[in-house]
This record gives structure tokens, sequence and C-alpha cells, in this order.
């Protein structure tokens, strides 16, 4: 181990206080030997996991092109190479060890290549232990509180040859005017705040992404009327659990009135994710309601329909709790669409508790599911717990959940069917070029012919076929009647 290496401590990721975080917005600086380090050399970016990474990679190459890099097609014409992970499940991690393994042969070929790792599994010190160990060909591990020390960071990896580690684990303060090279041209990414304090007993974020901190209003408002300005027609606010922002600053600006804020700019369209049901307020309720242009989409992670898992979950609320919550936003916003996440094999799930799950599934007759077979976190409470789950039993509850999951999906369908939907436009579809794609207000995937369309486009399209994962149509032509 090298003296001047900054390496993880999932202890010290652990600690909360309650001291509002501080906004740096200074912090970032280009010193003249690394504004030019990157002329004539090319980036790479991995981005694994959720739109928290997503994000993060869209700065990672602001910073990287502020530095001179230009983005590489392909990995094979890269000089520098970032692997942007995510530790939220087992099969994430593995994707991205296969990926380093992969990559070993690259820097056999050019000795000049620089490989970077940074993300949540950079945060995560059994994982950095075994890159330290195994994968020499690592230059570069930086973690999630760090983005804005990159330049430095890769300067001293490039210049001395040697390997540089730098992972904080720390509450984190929130870091503005940070450069960054937005990936989408009519949607964009808007972070509202950074961490999480839930502290789910399964889930690694708490400690990999620190306390719960929001973004000034002021900051946030301003990049959204910026994003208007440059012509994107969708934004969605980002945050682990976008409910509690403001919760940890004094002035009492909450989330509902950040919303309201945000719709009254007049972007096309407001998203949010992610809603954590324990703090969705009424007045929250009332805002999408009351805005035509804050989308009726909600995603509210259930994880489990019994209150008993719920309870060993660290989850907050019961099974009736969350169901209340959902008839009650389904009754005030008529037609929204409701997207959930569940974990199956829980540590010691009955079968009469994974029972409990798909019936509120029948109740709750979901839009789509993410669902996970739950996956150990070292340092997280439940990867402490005994677990008497078979796997094939998790299997099988998994599939037994999908099943149900799909067959609501396309029953929720039907009712489109004839139906004249707006669609923006994200461009010719990725099977077929003849065939456009984008997604309605309730976030449902449509394909439809049309004579032209440009991405960025807000399109009127009769949906005439249904399937369980989207929608297909034919665009409405100008001299058409249309209907909202
Ligand atoms: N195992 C399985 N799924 C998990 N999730 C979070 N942690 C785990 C874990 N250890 C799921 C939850 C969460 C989503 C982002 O990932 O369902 O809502
Ligand atoms: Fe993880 Fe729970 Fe926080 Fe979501 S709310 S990021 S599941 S700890």
């Amino acid at each position: 181990m090298k003296k001047d290496w900054k390496l993880p401590s999932l202890k010290a990721a652990q600690i909360r206080t309650p001291q509002e975080a501080a906004i740096e917005r200074s912090l970032f600086a280009l010193d003249p030997q690394v504004r030019s380090l990157g002329i004539g050399r090319r980036y790479f970016i991995h981005t694994y996991g959720c739109q928290a990474n997503e994000r993060d990679s869209e700065t990672i190459a602001g910073i990287l092109e502020a530095m001179g890099f230009v983005p590489a097609f392909t990995e094979a014409e890269a000089d520098l190479i970032l692997l942007n992970t995510c530790a939220v499940r087992k099969n994430a991690e593995d994707k991205v060890i296969g990926q380093l393994g992969a990559l070993k042969r690259m820097k056999r070929e050019n000795p000049d290549l620089i490989f970077a790792v940074c993300g949540c599994m950079a945060q995560e010190e059994d994982i950095v232990d075994l890159i330290l160990k195994k994968y020499h060909q690592v230059d570069l591990i930086f973690g999630t509180h760090n983005l804005h020390r990159l330049p430095q960071l890769l300067m001293q990896a490039m210049m001395s040859h040697e390997r540089t580690v730098e992972i904080f684990s720390k509450e984190g303060e929130v870091i503005e005017n940070l450069p960054v090279r937005r990936f989408g041209k009519h949607k964009a990414w808007v972070n509202i705040m950074y961490g999480c304090d839930k502290f789910c007993t399964y889930c690694i974020v708490p400690y990999t992404r620190g306390k719960e901190r929001s973004r000034d209003p002021q900051d946030i408002l301003a990049e959204v009327r910026e994003l208007k300005t440059q012509g994107y027609k969708e934004i969605t606010l980002l945050g682990q659990n976008v409910n509690a922002y403001g919760k940890d600053r004094a002035s009492g600006y909450g989330f509902a009135q950040l919303l309201r804020d945000t719709a009254e700019i007049g972007v096309d369209r407001v998203r949010f994710t992610t809603s954590h049901p324990w703090d969705f307020t009424d007045e929250m309720i009332e805002v999408i309601a009351a805005y035509d242009n804050i989308m009726p989409a909600i995603h509210l992670p259930v994880q489990s329909g019994s209150s008993e898992m719920l309870k060993i979950m660290g989850r907050r609320y019961t099974r009736e709790e969350y169901l209340a919550l959902f008839h009650k936003i389904k009754e005030r916003i008529p037609g929204c669409s409701f997207t959930t996440d569940i974990i199956v094999g829980f540590p010691n799930e009955t079968e009469e508790q994974f029972e409990m799950t798909l019936s509120l599934v029948d109740e709750c007759r979901y839009d789509g599911a993410f669902t996970f077979i739950y996956s150990p976190r070292t340092g997280t409470p439940a990867a402490r717990m005994q677990d008497n789950v078979p796997a094939e039993v998790k299997s099988r509850r998994l599939q037994q959940l999908n099943e149900k999951i799909a067959y609501y999906a396309h029953q929720n369908n039907e009712p489109y069917l004839g139906r004249i939907v707006t669609v923006l436009v994200d461009g010719p579809s990725k099977k077929n070029d003849q065939v456009y794609s984008g997604y309605s207000e309730t976030n449902k995937l449509v394909n439809f012919t049309a004579d032209h369309a440009e991405a960025g486009d807000l399109v009127q399209v009769r949906i005439t076929e249904i399937h369980s994962w989207s929608l297909n149509g034919e665009k409405v032509e100008q001299s058409q009647p249309q209907t909202a």
C-alpha cells in the first residue's frame, strides 16, 4: 500500500451528522498544467447502473473535454478508458470485474493506455482491495465524492506512471460549477440532491453516495432555465429519494415547491425519480395534478408486499400505508402510470410473505417493475443475516413475479389501442430505421411510422398495436383531426 493512497472505509461512510452540507462553488479549477493534458487524446466511458451514474459520466466527460480530451467512438481508439461502476447488486459488479479482465489485453497492446475505475464500486473496501491486488492494469481509482479532483488525479497518474488512488468516505458536500457534456440533446438529467439517509437494510447506496444533501434551489432552477434556453424538451429531476429534497436544509423549501417552480419555467416535460413512499406528501400530489407539464408517471418502489418483510428491510412503511398512498395518487392523478422496484428472496422470506408481494401486485396492477433477487452487500445489516431461502426458490419467485408484472403491463396497455398519444421523439428506432421511437407522457415506449420525424419533436401518434413493453402506432399527420 502506498502512503499517499486514500482508501475507502465503510465504517466512516456510515457516519451522519446533523450539520448542513457545505455548498462549494469554487472547488473545481483547471490549473495551467492540466488544461492541455488531454490534447490529442481520446476518452471512452463505460457507465453502469442508475441515472446518478449516467449524470456523473456527463460531468466526467465535461471535465475531460475541458482538459482537451475528445470522445472516442470505440474503446479500441481510446487513450483513456473509465469504468463508472455500480455496486447495487453483485451481478452489476461482476460485469465490471469481467470488463476489467478484458481490458488487460488492451493494456498489453498499448502500455500508454490509462485505465480509471470510479463510481460506487470504488467506494467499497473489498472491491478496491481486489483491484489493487489482482488488476494491475488499473492506473487510477477515484470515488463518488471527488469527481472535481479528476484533473489533478489524472495528471498524477499520467505523469508519475504510478497507481493513483483517492477515495473519500465522508458525508460529502454539494459541489457546484462542474463542467458538463450532456449526452442527450432533448432530454436532460438534473441532480437535485445527492446521497441517501434511509439505510434500507439491504442497500449499499447510503455508504457509497454519502449523506442526503440538497442543492440550493436557485442553482437547480438556473440549470433548468438554461436547459430550456438550449432547447431541451424534457428534464428529469434526480435523487436517490427526491421527496426528501430540502429536508437537510433549514430553509423549509421542499420538493413540492421545487417541482412547482420547475414546472413554472415551462419546459415541455418534467419528470422526477426516485420517490420513496415515506416522504410522498399531499402537496406533491397536488402539484403533479395541477401542472400539465409534470408527466403522469410515478416510480414508487415498494420492495415487498409484506409488512413484516418491509420492517426487516427498514422501509419505514407498511403494506397498508403503501397501498393508501398508491390509491390516493391514482385517484388524484387519473391516467397516471405506476412502476415499482421489488426484491424477492430477501433473507428468510417465507412463501406467505412472497404471496403478499404477489397480491400487492394484483392490487396495484403496475405498468412495469424492476424486479431483483436479493443480493447481499458487504457492510449492510442484511448481509449479516442468516438466509434459509434456497437459490432455486429465489429464482422461481422472480419468474413467477415477472410473469405477473408482464401480464398487468399488457393489460394496462390495452386501453391505448386506437388512442392518440403525444410522443417525444428520440429518433429512428434501434431495430428499424424506417420506424421512429419515443416515449408517451405516461412513459410508454412508442414505436411509430411517419413520413418524417425529428428527434426532439413532440408528435401525435395513433396507437395501432400493443405489447407488454411497448406500443406501436402511426404519426397523425397535420391534416388529420387531433385529440389530446
Ligand atoms: N439486492 C437486490 N436489489 C437491490 N436493490 C437495492 N439493493 C439491492 C440488493 N442488495 C434494488 C432495490 C432498489 C433498486 C434501485 O435496486 O429494489 O429500489
Ligand atoms: Fe437504497 Fe433505500 Fe436509499 Fe433507495 S431509499 S437508495 S433502496 S437505502
